[in-house]
């Protein structure tokens, strides 16, 4: 089998906004669980291009945005410039004053070190602080990850080597966060099967978009081959009428810092 290193995925902030607002829409009831009060101090911990961020500080909540990716932040900024966002990495990011909440919306499924995550989201919060969060939970997307490996495996690639995701159960999940120091209040993992945007061409967007680990260190003329055969496996379960629904299964979580 053939190893490919991992590539630094690359994000598209402008087609992320254009075709991919539902990661944020999705997002604002996540907000009810978090139940910002003015003058609170937040973090938005893989904010992306800063939507949810906004919502977060219009409650009159002190609020913050961070995310890994340079192209998000840059976006973020230009889009609310009286909003602060920083770069940086959420297994091991630090905070001036202790927070009262750190919300995290579709973001720590990239995290596949998810006890550095843990520990650095509770070295943030004040004691009695909560951490919210929704991300991919155990299945998510599991179709589309099975038509990459076996499309990838038919060339020689080991793709499961190339997941950049990390889709834990309720169980797993809240196990890390009492092991250091949290008590799980709430968890939930549920189905939301998603449709994209741009009919027939929606699933290669996605992948374009979201699982360029995957694709990003072939050739162009593999690529021209993976997508056409990630499309074939998919089209019979995923796609219908002339649109493509995503898999989605999410897990949310609120735990509270003990
Ligand atoms: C998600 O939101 O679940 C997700 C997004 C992109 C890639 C994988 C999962």
């Amino acid at each position: 089998m053939n190893n490919l290193s991992i590539p630094t995925p690359y994000w598209d902030a402008s087609l992320y906004e254009d075709k991919h607002a539902f990661v944020w829409q999705y997002g604002e009831d996540l907000l009810q669980l978090l139940n910002p009060k003015p003058g609170e101090s937040i973090l938005d911990l893989g904010c992306g291009t800063g939507q949810l961020t906004e919502k977060i500080a219009l409650t009159g909540a002190k609020v913050i945005g961070i995310d890994y990716a340079p192209e998000m932040i840059e976006k973020a900024r230009q889009n609310y410039p009286d909003l602060r966002f920083d770069v940086a990495d959420a297994r091991e990011f630090q905070v001036d004053q202790l927070l009262d909440a750190v919300f995290s919306n579709a973001a720590l499924h990239w995290v596949k070190e998810a006890d550095a995550a843990i520990a650095s989201i509770h070295q943030a919060l004040k004691t009695g602080g909560r951490f919210v969060a929704e991300f991919g939970g155990k299945g998510n997307v599991q179709a589309i990850v099975q038509a990459l490996y076996s499309a990838l495996e038919a060339i020689n690639i080991n793709a499961p080597a190339l997941n950049p995701w990390y889709f834990p159960s309720i169980g797993e999940y809240a196990t890390l966060l009492e092991q250091q120091g949290f008590d799980v209040i709430y968890a939930n993992l549920f189905t939301r099967p998603t449709t994209l945007a741009d009919g027939e061409v929606g699933i290669a967007n996605w992948i374009e978009m979201f699982a360029s680990n995957f694709i990003g260190g072939l050739s162009v003329e593999q690529q021209k081959q993976i997508i056409p055969a990630v499309e074939e496996q998919l089209k019979p379960t995923l796609y219908e009428r002339g649109s493509w629904t995503v898999d989605y299964r999410r897990i949310r979580i609120v735990a509270i810092k003990v």
